[in-house]
């Protein structure tokens, strides 16, 4: 958001807030140097979601301007794998539901610029690294196959109207923070993924990371993941924007990472030496799911958007420390 804000974009937010706390927004109010506007609506209620654009559109016609909004970025979503799992209807009901009720609205409104996040699970577990963009998708859970389905229903829509410009942005692994650290990741219970664990573990909030396996065919035996910084992230967001306006295809896909892998042993060293000490952790058996080598081919997306990922490993690891050792907690709950 704040990318898109630098960008010379004015953005509105929307957000039920199930995964996310009200304290973030004087922050990003602060970062952004002015007010922002937020709907706080869940996206699968039809009637607030076609509220947000009718309102939209009534202060742009008293303004004088065509459109309530130009484009729309569609984060919103559930997201914990093993969650998806164990619930797969709620997984189904929200991510699918969301995404139906708010392209309707933008539909009605004649708003069809959409920027979707989609996810290298899309590629499941049986293809070899680097993932290019034209591998046929396939999914190992309910997470993932919601994104497989939204990118098909996307599609679709735009096969259906040609003039919906669509960008489909493939993320490897977000990490990092903002550099201000104000900002950043800030997991609800026991982190799911590697980095804010090792964060949590470092900031003495849990006691080791338990690494998932050192026999895999990698050359230290961990699992190879493409972290990416999430400034570098949303840099794609505006590249992808910025091309859809003058796009000539109506859906664009793109991989946005490094094309680097990176160990999870690799990883817990360069965030040792962010923290300027050793962070404990301890090699435990293989966990079900995860796939050894995850990588991004980047070339599409540096080709068609000119965008890559500048952010090394360090600069990642070093602003995901600066902001959770200044918030140890994450963000405060009022
Ligand atoms: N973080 C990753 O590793 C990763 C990787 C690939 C793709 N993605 C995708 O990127 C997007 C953003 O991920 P994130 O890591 O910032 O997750 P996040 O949970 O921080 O952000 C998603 C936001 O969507 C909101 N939300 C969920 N359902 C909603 C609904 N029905 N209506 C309105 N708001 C709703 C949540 O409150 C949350 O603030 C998600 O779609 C996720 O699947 C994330």
């Amino acid at each position: 958001m704040l990318a898109l804000i630098e960008a010379g974009y004015d953005v509105e937010i929307v957000d039920s807030f199930v995964n996310a706390k009200h304290s973030v927004i004087p922050r990003l109010c602060e970062l952004a140097g002015r007010d922002l506007r937020v709907h706080e609506v869940d996206l699968t209620d039809r009637a607030a979601t076609e509220g947000i654009f009718a309102d939209a559109a009534a202060r742009a016609a008293a303004a004088g301007r065509r459109l309530g909004f130009d484009a729309v970025v569609h984060f919103a979503g559930l997201k914990a794998v093993g969650e998806s799992v164990a619930k797969p209807l709620a997984y189904y009901d929200n991510n699918l539901g969301s995404t139906f009720s708010l392209v309707e609205a933008m539909a009605r409104h004649g708003i069809r610029h959409l920027v979707f996040s989609s996810s290298a699970t899309v590629y499941g577990d049986s293809y070899p690294a680097p993932f290019t963009e034209d591998l046929p998708t396939r999914a190992t859970n309910p997470y993932g196959w919601t994104k497989v389905m939204i990118e098909q229903v996307l599609r679709d829509v735009a096969a259906a109207d040609p003039t919906w410009r669509v960008g489909l942005l493939r993320y490897f692994n977000p990490i990092g923070a903002h550099p201000s650290g104000r900002i950043g990741e800030d997991p609800q219970g026991i982190p799911n993924n590697l980095i804010p664990y090792l964060a949590q573990v470092a900031v003495g909030r849990r006691a080791e990371l338990s690494v998932y396996g050192d026999d895999y065919p990698t050359p230290d035996g961990t699992c190879l993941r493409d972290y990416i910084h999430v400034l570098d992230l949303a840099a794609g967001h505006v590249a992808a924007l910025d091309y859809l306006w003058d796009a000539t295809e109506p859906v664009g896909t793109w991989n946005l990472g490094t094309g680097h892998g990176t160990s999870v042993l690799d990883m817990v060293a360069a965030f040792s030496r962010a923290v300027g000490s050793p962070v404990p952790y301890r090699i435990v058996d293989r966990r079900p799911g995860d796939i050894a080598v995850s990588y991004a081919d980047p070339s599409r997306a540096r080709a068609e958007l000119g965008w890559v990922a500048s952010r090394s490993v360090d600069d990642m690891c070093a602003d995901t420390w600066r902001w959770q050792s200044a918030n140890p907690q994450g963000f405060p709950d009022a």
